[in-house]
C-alpha cells in the first residue's frame, strides 16, 4: 500500500485484524518480519522509533496531573534540550490550531474529555513530525463528543497538511473522516479507497458488509434462464452483468447484494422508472420513522441463509444476528411519504441496476466487472497492492482462503 505526502488514511477492520500492529510497525514499535516499509523512499524496518519522525497518538493517553496543559505539550520538546523559546513558539502555535489557547495554563483535571483529547494531539503535533499515527483516538469519549472531535480531527489535518495514518473500527468514523480507506481483515488488506469507492463497488463480500449502515442485504440467488432468482422474486440481468457473470465462471449459485436504499414503496416509483426493478409483496415485520427516511424490516421466505466466512465474521465482530447473510431480516429504506404500516402487508420495488452479485466460494463481488471497462482494479486507488484483487478470481479452486490471499496484497510492505 503507498500513502502518499498529506493524504489522510484510515485503517478500518473488526477487533484483532491487526490495525494496531500495522500502525505500530509503522512507527517502529514492533518488528517486522516480512517485508518492507519505506518512508519517503527509505526503507526504514531498521530505523528506531526515534529516527523515523512520527508522532502517534495512542487509544488510552495519559496526561501529566500536575503539569499544566502549556507544560504537558511541551514536555518531549523539553526533554529534547529544545530552547524555551522555540518551546513556547510551538506550544502557542499547536494551541491555536486546537482551540486550547484559554486553557493553556489550566490542569488536565479542569478540562472536558475533548479538551484532554486535544492536548494528546498538542504533545503530536508540537513534535512537527513527517507524520501522525492515531490509534483509536477518540474512542474513550461518549458518542456525541466523538462526533464533534471528528470533524476537529479532520479540520487540523487539513490545516497542517500532514500525513496521518488514522486507525478505528468504526466504519462511520472511517468514511467520514479520510481521503481514502484501508479495510483489513484477519491481518490482509481487502481494499483501499475513496469512501465512495468503497461503498459504491465494493471488491468482496466483507468490504461490501462492513461499509454502510444499515449494512448491505444478502440474498441467496440462482441464476435461471437469463435472470437471478432470488427470495424477493426474478431479477432481470443485464447483457453486461450476464457477461461479467459468465466471465467470471461463478457456479450457478451466488449471493446477491441490495443496499437498503435500493428498495422504495412502490407506490412511490414512478412508472417510467418501475421497469430498472421489480416488485414484491412483503409483510412488515418493524417500522423505524427516522423523520426523514423510514426503515422497514421484513423476512421473505428465504429458506437458508447465505453463508460465508466473511458473512460470519462480520456478524461476529458487530455482535448483531442479523448482518447481512446470517439473517433471513432484510431491511430497506424508504421514503419520508411512504404509506407502509407496520404489521401489514405492503408492495415494494427494488432496483435491480444497483444490485452486487457475489461468488460464494470466494466472497469476491462478480458484478464490477459489469461496468464493461474493467474499471475493477483502479477502484483501489494507490493500488499496485490490490491489482492482485481482480486477479483472485484465477484461482477459485482453493475457495475463499485461497482467493483473498490472492487478493488481499497481504505481501506487499506498508510503505
Ligand atoms: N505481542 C503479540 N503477540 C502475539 N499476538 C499478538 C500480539 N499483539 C497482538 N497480537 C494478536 O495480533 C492480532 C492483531 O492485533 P491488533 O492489536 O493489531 O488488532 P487490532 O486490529 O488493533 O484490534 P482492536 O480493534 O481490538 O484494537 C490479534 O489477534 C492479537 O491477539
Ligand atoms: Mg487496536
Amino acid at each position: 500500500m503507498d500513502i502518499a505526502d498529506g493524504e489522510f488514511v484510515i485503517l478500518v477492520g473488526p477487533s484483532g485484524c491487526g490495525k494496531s500492529t500495522t500502525l505500530n510497525m509503522i512507527a517502529g514499535l514492533e518488528d517486522i518480519t516480512e517485508g518492507e516499509l519505506r518512508i519517503g523512499g527509505q526503507v526504514v524496518n531498521q530505523k528506531a522509533p526515534k529516527d523515523r519522525d512520527i508522532a502517534m497518538v495512542f487509544q488510552s493517553y495519559a496526561l501529566y496531573p500536575h503539569m499544566t496543559v502549556r507544560e504537558n505539550m511541551g514536555f518531549a520538546l523539553k526533554l529534547a534540550k529544545t530552547p524555551q523559546a522555540t518551546i513556547d513558539e510551538k506550544v502557542n502555535e499547536a494551541a491555536r490550531v486546537l482551540d486550547l489557547t484559554q486553557h493553556l495554563d489550566r490542569k488536565p483535571a479542569n478540562l472536558s474529555g475533548g479538551q484532554r483529547q486535544r492536548v494528546a494531539m498538542g504533545r503530536a503535533i508540537v513534535r512537527d513530525p513527517s507524520a501522525f499515527l492515531m490509534d483509536e483516538p477518540l474512542s474513550n469519549l461518549d458518542a456525541k463528543l466523538r462526533v464533534q472531535m471528528r470533524t476537529e480531527v479532520s479540520r487540523i489535518q487539513r490545516r497542517l497538511g500532514t500525513t496521518m495514518v488514522y486507525v478505528t473500527h468504526d466504519q462511520v468514523e472511517a468514511l467520514t473522516l479520510g481521503d481514502r480507506i484501508a479495510v483489513m481483515r484477519t491481518g490482509r488488506l481487502q481494499q483501499v479507497g475513496s469512501p465512495k469507492e468503497l461503498y459504491e463497488r465494493p471488491e468482496n463480500l466483507f468490504v461490501a458488509g462492513f461499509i454502510g449502515s444499515p449494512a448491505m442485504n444478502f440474498l441467496p440467488a440462482t441464476l435461471e434462464e437469463g435472470k437471478l432468482r432470488t427470495p424477493l422474486g426474478d431479477l432481470p440481468v443485464s447483457d453486461q452483468l450476464r457477461r461479467a457473470l459468465e466471465g467470471a465462471q461463478a457456479g450457478r449459485t451466488v449471493i446477491v447484494g441490495v443496499r437498503p436504499e435500493n428498495f422504495e414503496d412502490a407506490a412511490l416509483v414512478s412508472a417510467d422508472a418501475r421497469p430498472n426493478g421489480i416488485t414484491f409483496r412483503a409483510s412488515i415485520d418493524v417500522l423505524e420513522s427516522l423523520g426523514s427516511d423510514v426503515f422497514v424490516y421484513f423476512t421473505k421466505d428465504i429458506e437458508q441463509g447465505v453463508n460465508a466466512a466473511e458473512l460470519e465474521e462480520l456478524a461476529r465482530d458487530s455482535g448483531r444476528a442479523d448482518t447481512g447473510g446470517s439473517g433471513d431480516t432484510v431491511v430497506a429504506r424508504l421514503d419520508a411519504a411512504t404509506g407502509v404500516r407496520e404489521g401489514q402487508d405492503a408492495e415494494l420495488w427494488v432496483d435491480a441496476r444497483a444490485i452486487h452479485v457475489f461468488d460464494p466460494a470466494t466472497g469476491r463481488n462478480i458484478s464490477l466487472g459489469a461496468d464493461g471497462d474493467g474499471r475493477a482494479g483502479t477502484a483501489t486507488a494507490g493500488g499496485t497492492g490490490m491489482a492482485g484483487g481482480t486477479a483472485s478470481g484465477t484461482d477459485v479452486s482453493g475457495g475463499a482462503e485461497t482467493g483473498r490471499a490472492a487478493g488481499a496484497a497481504g505481501d506487499t510492505p506498508v510503505t
